[in-house]
């Protein structure tokens, strides 16, 4: 696509952002709610599943398996599950898009199929790194290939027996511990994962909902082969990390009650975010908490709040590794210096996350550090925080909504260019921001 045909955001200043409303679904939890309704017995059904475009390719990706899927609405879909063995060879390769989690979840998978599969993806996608899941895979006795430099397409050689294995991860990556725990479905014995902290534990949860026995210990997790998956009624909350840019924004310019964000996805492996910024000084109150199937969820009423700078904890980046990017817009507001290390893994998202966020704050006249592994952010708590000016997402949807939130404490419009990717995870962010009091527009 030339530049010039790339879809880009106008963001103006304005001073107040309220209202209730509602984020789209889990991006995890609805990859995972059809992968493994897919697998189950019989007929699931997924309520409030995520329509974005990573999400839909985990979908095609199992209709292209032989399994039916009937989407009764955007986010209400049927699962025809065709049984653990019951998928069957695609006619072409699978193409993953933009979606790094649904690439390494289907590799677990389709490692253990009595098939050969080939995966792909979008020109993000074919950079990303797969051997971290590639190498475990080979342990069970998978014939997994990847390209030189580790990166797809990746290439699955069918029709091996799986065996289960301990496995100590270097990185914390939720992606490879459930590609681990699916392939681990198929195994001879139990597999377990043992992770160096903690990472998002959806797929242990919705395992264990559809009749898995999985084994939690700590940092431990173990799946026992199961017979078969029995299958379910999943409700899908909004997405955390999608109501991120929203939390952030009302810390930044809500008007006097607050801005409330309902039926909030609180999984204690993903909100790191919510301490973070309460040590910065903000008031976020958690209202109705209550269990949504196997998953908290809250409504958030977030007051603005004068924020002063931290170190961030370190244990806290895995559990807020996705939030990071509007953490820094955050922190450029705040008072003093907030440091956030330990967050190589940014390096290797959907793009270079440090890099990206580095360009557009420097754009935006923000002092800042950059760190192999994280950064450091002078704030400004008083009038505007960042110059107008234009940056560039480098095509990552986290980054382009980052600094549309920024526009709150801007001086002048900020234009965000290579917007198109916010249809990975958060298709209607334009409305809802305008539904919310932002002036942000596409072009
Ligand atoms: C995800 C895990 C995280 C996260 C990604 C979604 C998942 O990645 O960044 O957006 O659904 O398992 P890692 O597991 O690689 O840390």
């Amino acid at each position: 696509m030339s530049a010039g045909s790339r879809k880009a955001y106008e963001a103006a200043p304005v001073a107040v952002v309220a209202g209730r409303i509602a984020v789209p679904g889990d991006k995890s939890i609805s990859h995972r709610s059809v992968l493994l309704s897919g697998l189950a017995t019989g007929r699931s059904e997924v309520t409030g599943f995520l329509p974005s475009e990573d999400c839909l390719a985990s979908m095609a990706a199992m209709r292209a398996l032989g399994v039916a899927i009937e989407q009764r609405s955007a986010t209400d879909v049927v699962v025809h599950g065709v049984g653990l063995r019951g998928l069957r060879a695609a006619s072409r390769a699978l193409d993953m898009g933009n979606a790094g989690t649904a690439m390494r979840l289907f590799t677990g998978l389709l490692s253990a199929q009595a098939f050969d599969s080939e995966l792909i993806g979008d020109a993000s996608l074919m950079k990303r790194p797969m051997e971290r899941v590639a190498k475990p895979l080979r342990a069970m006795g998978a014939d997994v290939r990847t390209a030189a430099g580790g990166t797809p397409p990746v290439l699955i050689h069918g029709a091996r027996a799986l065996h289960g294995i301990e496995y100590s991860m270097p990185v914390a990556s939720a992606q490879v511990k459930s590609a681990i725990l699916i392939a681990g479905l198929y195994a001879d014995s139990v597999t377990t994962v043992i992770s160096p902290a903690i990472s998002r534990d959806h797929s242990e949860r919705m395992l264990a909902s559809f009749g898995v026995r999985v084994e939690v210990d700590g940092l431990r997790v173990s799946v026992h082969p199961p017979a078969a998956l029995a299958a379910q009624q999943i409700h899908v909350p909004g997405d955390f990390s999608s109501a991120a840019f929203f939390i952030v924004a009302g810390l930044l310019a809500a008007g006097s009650e607050g801005i409330v964000i309902e039926n909030v996805g609180l999984n204690p492996s993903r909100d790191g975010l919510l301490a973070i910024l309460r040590g910065m000084g903000a008031r976020i109150e958690i209202e109705a908490a209550r269990q949504s199937g196997a998953e908290p969820v809250a409504d958030l009423r977030v007051f603005r709040s004068p924020l002063r700078g931290i170190e961030v904890p370190p244990g806290l980046v895995p559990l807020s590794i996705d939030e990071l990017p509007v953490l820094f817009i955050a922190a450029s507001c705040a008072e003093g210096e907030t440091v956030v290390t330990g967050a190589e893994e940014l390096r290797v998202k959907e793009s270079d996350r440090i890099a990206a966020m580095a360009g557009g704050l420097a754009r935006l006249g923000v002092p800042h550090t950059v760190l192999p592994d994280g950064i450091r952010i002078s704030g400004r708590p008083e009038g505007p925080a960042f110059t107008g000016g234009v940056i560039d997402s480098c095509g990552d949807h986290r980054v382009a909504m980052s600094f549309a939130v920024a526009s709150l404490r801007a001086s002048a419009p900020i234009r965000i260019e290579d917007v198109a990717n916010v249809a990975t995870s958060f298709p209607g962010f334009v409305a809802l921001a305008r539904s919310a009091g932002l002036a942000l527009h596409e072009t």
